[in-house]
């Protein structure tokens, strides 16, 4: 793990096991069926780090040998809120690792015209306000979505808030601190620009369709 753009809150995971997936999924030929299940693979190896500073409490067990005091996570479950539809796609992987989470739902899309967030959905688990929450999207490219759907748990009460993706541009990277200075960004990697239809360079082109088949 690296930081690249010297920012404590931008972390681009460059473990060679992440980078070697990540190149599976940006080639042309990776089908729908590999694009899907390398997609949750990455997710998975990157919830290390989404989860590295959750809280422990100590409680006392019996091990077959003796009583001790041994650590547990403590406070309410985190929830995790994919983007629809892309981030769906990291859902499963993610829960692999966390089968207690709960999740949430933000439904966005980007107008392919003006490149700007349209919100259609919103559903959230209870006391989404003493909850970490975790915001996932393969694709973060003008940040456009990603400010959005963070002000849309901003505006319950959420305090505690990451933003995890795949595949980050530098103006998404920029645009998200500005907006939201107090979200972490994790990224499996950071990409040269956007091209002048918003696609990420060289990216991997559009995440939701290749993970849905559609198009
Ligand atoms: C893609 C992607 C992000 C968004 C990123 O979703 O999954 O949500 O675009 O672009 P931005 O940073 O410029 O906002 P899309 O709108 O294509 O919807 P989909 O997930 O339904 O395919
Ligand atoms: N959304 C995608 O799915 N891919 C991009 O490159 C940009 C936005």
């Amino acid at each position: 793990m690296h930081n690249v753009m010297n920012d404590d809150l931008v972390l681009v995971m460059d473990h060679p096991l992440i980078t070697h997936k990540l190149t599976q999924i940006r080639k042309q030929e990776t089908g729908t069926n590999e694009f899907r299940k390398i997609v949750n693979e990455i997710a998975g190896l990157m919830v290390y780090e989404i989860t590295r500073d959750l809280e422990l409490e100590e409680i006392e067990i019996d091990t077959p040998v003796e009583k001790t005091k041994a650590g547990q996570l403590a406070g309410e479950k985190l929830v995790v809120c994919p983007i629809l539809r892309a981030g769906l796609g990291m859902v499963d992987g993610i829960l692999q690792l966390m089968p207690s989470a709960r999740i949430g739902h933000i439904g966005l899309y980007r107008d392919e015209e003006t490149l700007q967030p349209v919100e259609y959905f919103a559903k959230f688990p209870s006391k989404l306000d003493e909850r970490l929450v975790i915001v996932v999207d393969p694709m973060l490219a003008t940040g456009g979505s990603a400010i959005a759907a963070i002000d849309l748990v901003k505006k319950r009460g959420v305090k505690n808030i990451k933003f995890v993706c795949l595949v980050a541009a530098p103006e998404g990277v920029r645009a998200l601190r500005k907006a939201h200075s107090d979200v972490p960004i994790i990224t499996a990697g950071l990409d040269e620009k956007l091209n002048d239809k918003g696609y990420i360079v060289p990216g991997l082109g559009d995440a939701g369709d290749r993970i849905f088949g559609t198009k």
